[in-house]
């Protein structure tokens, strides 16, 4: 292995600090809050922490529509909070990655508020403007990805509409411009100079669009269709990636992750293919696509065992050897992977909490655990839409509303599928306000904290935390999860998720249990010759199986991993 792919023993842990820890209790995680916590992770394993956008924002998107890129936002602390943190973290052998959002901007950047006064000033062309069609209409079909209706809006003053892929409050920025694209690369200057690691890059597979601004075809009954369609991989992301590698990147010892919504395999091996020389890997989206519905990502689906094997066994196999995975259940966006994936029942939510991990964590790739999942932490159901905070699900429920739709109906779907799933305040004891602060937060907490919390966990006789702070010790340093081959077994099993990774002759047998009940497993053939060590177990470490050990029987939700030899 290059000495410079550290990031391939890394594994991240995800910080969403508008709901870590509030360290001067007005309601709002804080810089000085994730500090208090140091010593936490650190004793959890994980050797890189990701901030979600720490930046000064108006904060319609949670920090995500950005108005100085430069600025540490009020809410999270001081610069010297963030220089602090850095250091503390370095001296604990922890590194830190920054979100880099740079799809678009807020409209309360100082870009935005020149380049929308006319058509000939120096930040004119700072953002994607298109002239009205002769009706008067936006350019094109193209709806905005949070449900609000058209991904234009008209400005009076230029008498043009912008794009914004997003809220209305995020207007797309123009890596056309050449200008535009080196104050980006001058702001990621800034922060590396800082000392920060890399960068998780947001929204990267949409920053080049079609030039012609094509309609989607395939339009809905309300007339808008997806912007994916001339946005998703565009034409020159490949050339924009390559020239902030070279004009970057290369300067620096640092790790990339960029979000590649919309990207199949084929196409995401081209922006981590190390000799192209653009990012080190991406977040693929086929796994969160496994229980989409007929509106799309707000759905009440059940995913089906096989398409998330099919899914993710893709990557494994198409990655090996030529790209490099990251491995996530959820995240900021996604609802919480146990309540989605496993059961978040009392009686199963422990193990299958444990069992997910196991199969995720013995794959390829860089694996990356979202604040709170160490703990198993699990969906919030609000009982009314004025408890969620986020603007997608605001702006679902007025779409899903307008569609005639019941409020039950699309309270479902929000339960299920609201990013707000995930932002709820990480729940550390249970006491008030579960030790997230001494206020009442900007969001609620989910009301389970007084059962489900660290302190519980950590004190209770199966902790979660315990088997995260295991399986981060066994992949380190480890070549066979590290570099081994990925073979798949029985993906049309409906109840096991089985694998292989093998380096060097030597084999680990990974298995999990999506099932409730006692299932069976019958050891492929060629792999019946080898003695089995039994190293990673969910249960009390026996296994139940038959005589000549050809078959297991795996207990709801049960994990095992099998040292082969
Ligand atoms: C990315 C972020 C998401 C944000 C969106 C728009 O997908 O992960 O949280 O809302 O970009 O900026
Ligand atoms: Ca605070």
């Amino acid at each position: 292995m290059n000495k410079n792919d550290w990031w391939k023993d890394a594994v991240v842990y995800q910080i969403y600090p508008q709901s870590f820890k509030d360290s001067n209790n007005d309601g709002i995680g804080d810089i000085n809050g994730i500090r208090e916590k140091i010593p936490y992770l650190k004793d959890l394993g994980v050797n890189v922490l990701w901030l979600n956008p720490i930046y000064e924002s108006p904060m319609v998107d949670n920090g995500y529509d950005i108005s100085d890129y430069y600025k540490i936002a009020d809410c999270y602390g001081t610069m010297e909070d963030f220089e602090n943190l850095l250091k503390e973290a370095h001296d604990a052998g922890i590194k830190i990655i920054m979100d880099l959002a740079v799809c678009a901007s807020s409209i309360e950047h100082k870009w935005f508020k020149e380049s929308k006064k006319s058509r000939d000033n120096k930040y004119s062309d700072y953002y994607i403007w298109k002239d009205p069609k002769e009706d008067g209409s936006a350019p094109n079909n193209w709806g905005s990805i949070f449900g609000s209706g058209s991904a234009w809006e008209y400005v009076e003053e230029r008498g043009q509409y912008y794009l914004h892929l997003f809220a209305v409050e995020q207007p797309d920025l123009n890596w056309e411009n050449p200008d535009l694209r080196n104050e980006v690369y001058e702001n990621m200057e800034f922060w590396l100079k800082k000392g920060i690691d890399g960068f998780r890059l947001d929204s990267i597979s949409l920053i080049s669009k079609k030039q012609d601004f094509p309609d989607d075809p395939t339009a809905g009954e309300n007339g808008y269709g997806s912007p994916y369609f001339g946005a998703s991989n565009g034409p020159r992301v490949h050339e924009f990636l390559q020239e902030m590698y070279e004009k970057v990147l290369s300067k620096y010892d640092v790790m990339t992750v960029g979000e590649a919504t919309r990207t199949p395999v084929d196409k995401a091996l081209l922006y981590c293919q190390p000799e192209r020389k653009e990012l080190n890997m991406v977040f693929q989206f086929d796994h969160m696509h496994v229980d989409y519905g007929k509106f799309g990502r707000y759905s009440d689906l059940k995913f089906k065992l096989s398409d998330l094997k099919e899914a993710m066994f893709l990557w494994q196999k198409s990655l090996n050897g030529v790209g490099w995975n990251s491995l996530y259940w959820d995240n900021h966006d996604q609802p919480r992977f146990v309540s989605r994936f496993g059961n978040d029942d009392s009686k199963y939510r422990k193990l299958s909490a444990t069992m997910l991990a196991t199969v995720l964590f013995f794959q390829q790739g860089t694996p990356f655990i979202y604040q709170g999942d160490e703990i198993g932490m699990t969906n919030v159901a609000f009982d009314s839409i004025d408890s969620y905070k986020d603007i997608e699900a605001h702006n679902m429920y007025l779409k899903f509303s307008n569609m005639g739709l019941s409020n039950d109906e699309i309270m479902s779907y929000i339960h299920n599928k609201s990013r707000d799933n995930a932002r709820t305040p990480m729940q550390w004891n249970s006491n008030s306000f579960a030790g997230f602060s001494c206020v009442d937060p900007w969001i609620e907490l989910n009301p389970n904290y007084s059962k489900i919390n660290v302190e519980n966990d950590m004190n209770s006789d199966f902790s979660i935390h315990d088997y995260y702070k295991k399986l981060i010790k066994y992949r380190k340093g480890n070549e066979i999860v590290r570099d081994g081959d990925f073979k798949e077994i029985g993906l049309e099993d409906s109840d096991i998720f089985s694998y292989t990774r093998t380096y060097k002759g030597k084999t680990l047998l990974v298995l999990g249990s999506f099932s409730d009940k006692k299932v069976c497993y019958n050891v492929p053939n060629n792999l019946q010759k080898f003695k089995r060590e039994l190293v990673v177990s969910n249960y009390d470490g026996n296994i139940e199986q038959n005589k000549d050990a050809s078959t297991l029987y795996l207990r709801p939700y049960e994990a095992l991993v099998f040292y082969m030899y």
